[in-house]
Order: C-alpha cells, then sequence, then structure tokens
C-alpha cells in the first residue's frame, strides 16, 4: 500500500460535557486583536490609541498552533468555527488558515464575523479557500450614527460595497449584525431593515452587553429586544420561526409576506445560558469559556512547553468538564460580586 492510501482514522474520544451537561460543539478563534475601527463600545479611541500595545507577532498563534489546537477541539466534539478578531481580515494570510481549517476531519462550518471594509480585497479568494458565509457588523446605515459608532475610520459606503463582495462570492447566507444602543442608533433600526429586506441578507439586532470593562455600560442603554420586535412588526408584520440548531443565539422572526427574517440576540433580556456550546480562543492562545469569563487557561504556553496532543486534549477535555458559566443567567447578582476581577475585552476574545 502506497503512503497516499493509509487512511487515519478519526479518533473517537468521549466528548466532554460541561457541569450542566453542555457539549463543545463550536470554537470562535481570535485571529487578531488589533481592529480597524474603533467602535466605543469595543475599542475606545481614548484607550487603544497609536502607542496602545496589542500582541506581538510572536505572542499571537502561528496558524500551524491554530490548526493543531483546532484538530484537538474537532476530536472532542467542536464542529463549528468562528474566526473572529479585533478584525480578522487584518491578519495577513487569512485565507490559508481557511483553507487549512476547512480540512479538518469533523469541522462542518466555517464561518467569519467582520466589520466588512476589507472584503473587497479578500472576498473571492477567501471563498476559494473554503470559507462558507460571512457575517458582517453594520450598527446604522445613517453616516452620523455610523461615524460615532464606529470610530470614524471608514464609511457606511465602505461597508455596503464589502457586503456586496461578501454577495457576489457567494458568502452566504450573510448576515449582518447591528449592536443597538439607547439614544444612539435605536432610531435607525428600520431603516436597516428596510434595506436589506427582501435581499436575503439577515439582520440580527443584539442588545449591548456588558462585555469587558471598559465600556461604560449601562442598562438604560439597552433596547429590549420586544421593544424592537413590537416595532418592526408595526411596520412589517412578522412570525415566530424555529431555530435552524440547537443552542442558536438569535430568535428568529420571518416577515409574513415572505421576505426574509430578522433575528434578536436577547443576552440581556432573555439569556441563552443553558444551550451554551461555544468555546472562545483567544489570539494569543487562551481558551475561555464564556465571553464574560475572568480567568482561561493557555494552551499556546502547554503547547510551546512541548505538550503531546494527548496532554493538549487532556487539558482542554479538563477545562470543558469544569466549565460552569452562565453569566448572562446571573447578571444581576455576578456584575456587583466581581470585585477587582477583571473581564476579557471583546476585541480581544471576538465575541
Ligand atoms: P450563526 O452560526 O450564524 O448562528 O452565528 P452566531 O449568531 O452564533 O454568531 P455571531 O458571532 O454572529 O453572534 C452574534 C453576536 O451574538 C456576537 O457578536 C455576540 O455579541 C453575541 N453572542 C454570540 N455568542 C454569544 C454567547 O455565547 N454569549 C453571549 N452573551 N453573546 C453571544
Ligand atoms: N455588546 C453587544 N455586541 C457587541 N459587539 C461588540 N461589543 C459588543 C457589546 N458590548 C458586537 C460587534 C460585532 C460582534 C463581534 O460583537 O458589533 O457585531
Ligand atoms: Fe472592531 Fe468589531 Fe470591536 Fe468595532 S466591534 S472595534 S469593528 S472588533
Ligand atoms: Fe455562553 Fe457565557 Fe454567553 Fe452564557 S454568557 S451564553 S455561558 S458565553
Amino acid at each position: 500500500m502506497s503512503e497516499r492510501e493509509v487512511i487515519v482514522p478519526l479518533r473517537v474520544l468521549p466528548a466532554p460535557r460541561d457541569s450542566f451537561s453542555r457539549p463543545m460543539r463550536d470554537l470562535r478563534i481570535s485571529v487578531m486583536d488589533r481592529c480597524n475601527f474603533r467602535c466605543p463600545y469595543c475599542m475606545a479611541r481614548e484607550i487603544y490609541h497609536d502607542r496602545y500595545r496589542f500582541l506581538g507577532s510572536h505572542e499571537r498563534l502561528s496558524f500551524d498552533e491554530i490548526v493543531r489546537l483546532t484538530r484537538l477541539f474537532a476530536q472532542l466534539g467542536v464542529r463549528k468555527l468562528r474566526l473572529t478578531g479585533g478584525e480578522p481580515l487584518l491578519r495577513a494570510n487569512l485565507p490559508d488558515l481557511v483553507g487549512d481549517l476547512t480540512e479538518i476531519p469533523g469541522i462542518e462550518d466555517v464561518a467569519l464575523t467582520t466589520n466588512g471594509v476589507l472584503l473587497g480585497r479578500y472576498a473571492s479568494e477567501l471563498k476559494a479557500a473554503g470559507l462558507q458565509r460571512v457575517t458582517v457588523s453594520l450598527d446604522s446605515l445613517d453616516a452620523r450614527v455610523f461615524a460615532r459608532m464606529s470610530g470614524g475610520f471608514a464609511g457606511v459606503e465602505e461597508v455596503l460595497e464589502g457586503i456586496e463582495h461578501a454577495r457576489r462570492a457567494e458568502l452566504t447566507p450573510i448576515k449582518v449584525n447591528t449592536v443597538v444602543q439607547r439614544g444612539l442608533n435605536d432610531h435607525t433600526v428600520l431603516e436597516l431593515v428596510e434595506r436589506f429586506r427582501g435581499t436575503g441578507i439577515v439582520v440580527r439586532f443584539i442588545e449591548y452587553m456588558d462585555v469587558g470593562n471598559r465600556n461604560h455600560w449601562s442598562e438604560a442603554a439597552v433596547v429590549p429586544a420586544k421593544e424592537l420586535l413590537t416595532r418592526i412588526s408595526a411596520r412589517w408584520p412578522l412570525e415566530p420561526r424555529e431555530p435552524s440548531y440547537r443552542g442558536e443565539v438569535a430568535r428568529r422572526y420571518a416577515f409574513a409576506d415572505g421576505q426574509g427574517e430578522v433575528g434578536f440576540i436577547t443576552s440581556v433580556s432573555q439569556p441563552f445560558c443553558g444551550d451554551c456550546t461555544r468555546a472562545r480562543l483567544s489570539s494569543d492562545g487562551v481558551l475561555y469559556t464564556c465571553l464574560f469569563a475572568t480567568h482561561g487557561k493557555s494552551l499556546r504556553d502547554a503547547l510551546r512547553g512541548g505538550a503531546s496532543d494527548d496532554q493538549l486534549l487532556e487539558l482542554i477535555r479538563a477545562v470543558w468538564l469544569g466549565r460552569a458559566d452562565r453569566y448572562s443567567e446571573q447578571r444581576a447578582s455576578l456584575r456587583g460580586a466581581l470585585g477587582d476581577e477583571r473581564k476579557v475585552e471583546m476585541f480581544y476574545i471576538g465575541g
């Protein structure tokens, strides 16, 4: 038998379940802590200025390291990958990584979250490498509101062009993520719905969350999904839809006239921790089991310290078995109780 004909079977390991019996199904990989935007709710300009010390390239996981770890995650049950940042398209040669990740046995879905402005340059390359779909962040179509919420480094038109490039490259279904903040962009929500209705692009409105420690979050700035649902359905009647898969974060609603759907991500008003199967890997290789985590486990240190695959598998398994996160369900009691403990920041962990 020639070497090429040797089939290496996919190792079947008992999939770990955490302390609430949740399996590990999704891995969100942040490939870059930098961003070309400065959304105040994520990377306020006053803090993330020219002299801010982002990770050095040797501190970030290399592509080989990411692929090696992802293979191990797949052996433990991960089926879905999402590449995030900061802005993932700032990472040089990202399509090479996508190509390697899509070939990992067990991985069924690879998606990317981006602010969209670099899609013109990379959409077709990403598609050719095997990326299935993209989700683009866009908080408003109003130029002034958009500038305020993104830091003023690009215009709405650039994001819309990026979406158009993704559409032409068939990086579909495309989703648009809109963070809603009271008094900032809540008056521009209907305009967004109108723009994308009937295009096949699904807009999802995200309740503003208290991620990290630096965005001056207050509950008063959260617009509960129910309120938006009432406003949108008064103009275009909506009907609830079943989730497209177990544990889907967005609640889906279809337009009664058949013009597609919108979604609501209700982390504050109706938390969804019960079905949370997401693990997160920061760009410097720390494994976190919650978006609101204060601590993680460095897989990079283990990996660079010479750990074998079996040792890494054991490490990841142990982290998942010990997982008891449900921050959004406990928000009210946990917020005050964290004391000096710092939560991870969104740009570092990738949303
Ligand atoms: P699909 O596979 O397209 O369903 O992706 P998704 O909706 O799971 O991922 P996406 O990154 O588009 O999620 C949208 C937003 O929902 C994120 O940017 C976060 O703001 C929020 N979100 C996603 N996962 C979680 C989570 O586990 N906990 C909380 N609190 N918010 C989350
Ligand atoms: N609350 C809700 N969503 C947020 N995002 C970033 N910070 C927050 C926050 N505090 C969103 C971004 C992007 C995705 C990665 O997460 O707008 O759509
Ligand atoms: Fe960049 Fe996204 Fe954070 Fe805005 S929300 S600063 S686009 S990572
Ligand atoms: Fe999962 Fe943590 Fe979000 Fe709850 S708050 S859904 S446990 S990431």
